[in-house]
């Protein structure tokens, strides 16, 4: 046909990608702003409830006076069960706003769920901002918590869908760095505005996050719809469009043809395995199959949401949402912005490292590291504050409270480096198309779910009227992530430098433990016969960009039609 390209695929596993542009990196880099909402989000609850003006408007209590008792100050606080309700909605908003969002990538695609995440947001913003009741506040909660629950989710899958393999990894990571920028931001503009006397005090801290929404928003205008999602859908002229303008690459090159006919042919391969058949079963083949078999869709959404529920039983939050009272309780550190300050700097100053690291040494070799220096920090952490670090007043051992500090910071630097990048890397990979966007959902509704978990049960683990672990709770954590080095150990593979379609292939050959020796040796182009079939999408030859063919391109699809 006229103007058509013929898709031929390629036999060669080498050949099954374009080489990375610097457009491919730019575009990746922009998406991975998403993660500010993340990190911002959790961050200023925090500071807000603590806010004198906050806590009278929303109590009716008044100021405490300078010389008021230590009961009157001590009353003047917000009820624990308002403080649960404002950190507890908005995990529920984004934990259904997470599931959700698979459902909307596949029907509107992945660009349009994050773009209708920002404007959900936004809405919810609004009414945070103009709130001066708890109800309004709740609401605004819960309506923005879903914006961030899509966009959590679509960013993590549209952003593994368009990396080039080589540095997905590296690219993802820039998500995690863009959530502890968040988390940092949050706690500076707090601290800006926590002294004003007037509605500015938490009202500014909550607009400014319009500038996020306007911004990622207003970016996503501009880039292309993932590929992948084009091939799901069907439409493979549009399909040849998007990853000609992701890769930077002329339409007719062989490279985009390559890359596209694997694409295609290995989710016609899913489809064969497990067909769609209905709305219902979109839902249901995410838990097909063996939990025994390494590659069934079942071990992989268990693998995928249990991977999350780990990340967050490393216990990190407990430091960034409790480490102020727990710094305070050692005795030593009396300003708490400071302590948060240090918390959150050496989390966002460390994750940079991982850009390098989860490229050179694989996901699973840094989830079994980072697991392990996490053991050991947390447990030294936990010992010392048991023993020679216990809190005895004036006498209290200024230099093992000095070392528990330390250690607690090599854990940030541990978790920042290793289970906060690739937790969210391996998400974005392991799924195979027909059930990615559904699986990433469930795996971030997971992280969103034992975030709020954690959030919830923490103050009664320390609490002195409850369980009181006391310094003991490192050692909890610390337990916990020896189950995490377990579960990595026996669950996750190694995806490092593989295309999305050839971790599939892996998945389905090598159990986790051998998958690091994995190397491709046949391409689903070749398997499915794409080689000799002749698929033509209706493009212009030579055309590089989405502005150059036609739009909305009617797909010719001459021998094979993709569901
Ligand atoms: C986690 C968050 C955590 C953050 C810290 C993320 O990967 O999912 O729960 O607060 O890292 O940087």
């Amino acid at each position: 046909m006229a103007g058509g390209v013929v898709i031929h695929g390629t036999a060669d596993t080498s050949r099954i990608e374009a080489p990375v542009t610097m457009k491919a990196y730019l575009m990746c880099a922009f998406a991975a702003f998403g993660g500010i909402f993340f990190g911002y989000d959790t961050g200023w609850m925090g500071g807000i409830m603590g806010m004198k003006y906050y806590i009278r408007q929303y109590t009716g209590i008044p100021y405490p006076a300078a010389d008021a008792s230590t009961t009157v100050t001590d009353a003047f606080v917000l009820p624990s069960w308002e403080q649960s309700l404002l950190t507890g909605i908005l995990s529920c908003g984004t934990f259904f706003g997470a599931i959700i969002s698979g459902d909307i990538a596949d029907r509107i695609g992945r660009r349009w769920t994050i773009i209708t995440g920002c404007l959900t947001f936004t809405v919810g913003c609004i009414l945070e901002t103009a709130s001066t009741t708890l109800a309004v506040m709740v609401v605004g909660r819960l309506i923005a918590g879903a914006g961030v629950g899509f966009i959590s989710a679509i960013i993590i899958l549209y952003m593994s869908e368009i990396a080039p393999k080589k540095v997905r990894g590296a690219l993802v990571s820039g998500y995690q760095f863009c959530i502890t920028i968040g988390i940092l931001l949050a706690n500076c503009v707090v601290y800006g505005t926590q002294d004003r006397d007037d509605t500015g005090s938490y009202r500014i801290p909550i607009a400014i996050q319009f500038i996020w929404a306007i911004v990622l928003g207003g970016g996503l205008f501009l880039l292309p719809e993932s590929p992948r999602y084009f091939v799901k859908k069907g439409k493979l002229d549009d399909a040849a469009k998007a990853l000609a303008s992701v890769r930077g690459q002329p339409i007719d090159s062989e490279y985009i043809q390559d890359e596209l006919a694997e694409i295609i042919a290995n989710h016609e391969y899913e489809l064969s395995v497990v067909p769609q058949t209905n709305y219902l079963a979109t839902w249901t083949n995410c838990f097909n199959g063996s939990i025994m078999k390494a590659n069934s869709n079942l071990r992989r959404t268990l693998l995928g949401i249990g991977l999350q529920m780990m990340q967050q039983l490393t216990g990190i939050n407990f430091i960034f949402y409790y480490g102020v009272v727990f710094f305070k309780s050692l005795n030593t550190i009396s300003n708490p912005f400071l302590i948060s300050l240090i918390t959150t700097l050496v989390n966002v100053l460390s994750t940079p490292l991982a850009f390098w690291i989860v490229e050179r040494y694989g996901r699973r070799n840094l989830l079994l590291v980072g697991g392990t220096g996490m053991v050991i920090a947390q447990y030294i952490v936990g010992i010392v504050g048991v023993t020679v670090g216990q809190d005895k007043g004036a006498d209290t051992n200024k230099a093992a409270v000095s070392a528990m500090i330390a250690f607690i910071c090599l854990n940030i630097t541990m978790f920042a480096t290793t289970w906060g990048p690739c937790a969210w890397v391996v998400v974005g990979e392991i799924f195979p198309l027909p059930i990615r966007s559904r699986g990433v959902g469930l795996s971030t509704a997971s992280n969103w779910f034992w975030n709020c978990i954690i959030a919830i049960i923490t103050p009664y683990l320390v609490g002195k009227d409850y369980a009181n672990l006391n310094s003991y709770i490192f050692i909890m954590w610390g337990s916990l992530c020896i189950v995490s080095v377990v579960f990595t150990y026996f669950l996750v593979p190694e995806t490092k430098g593989l295309s999305l379609e050839q971790i599939d292939k892996m998945m389905e050959e090598v159990n986790p433990r051998n998958s690091r020796s994995w190397v491709p040796h046949s391409t689903f182009a070749s398997e499915m016969g794409l080689v000799e079939k002749n698929i033509t999408v209706n493009v212009e030859k030579g055309g590089e960009s989405t502005e150059e063919v036609e739009a909305n391109a009617v797909p010719q699809v001459e021998d094979k039609e993709v569901v």
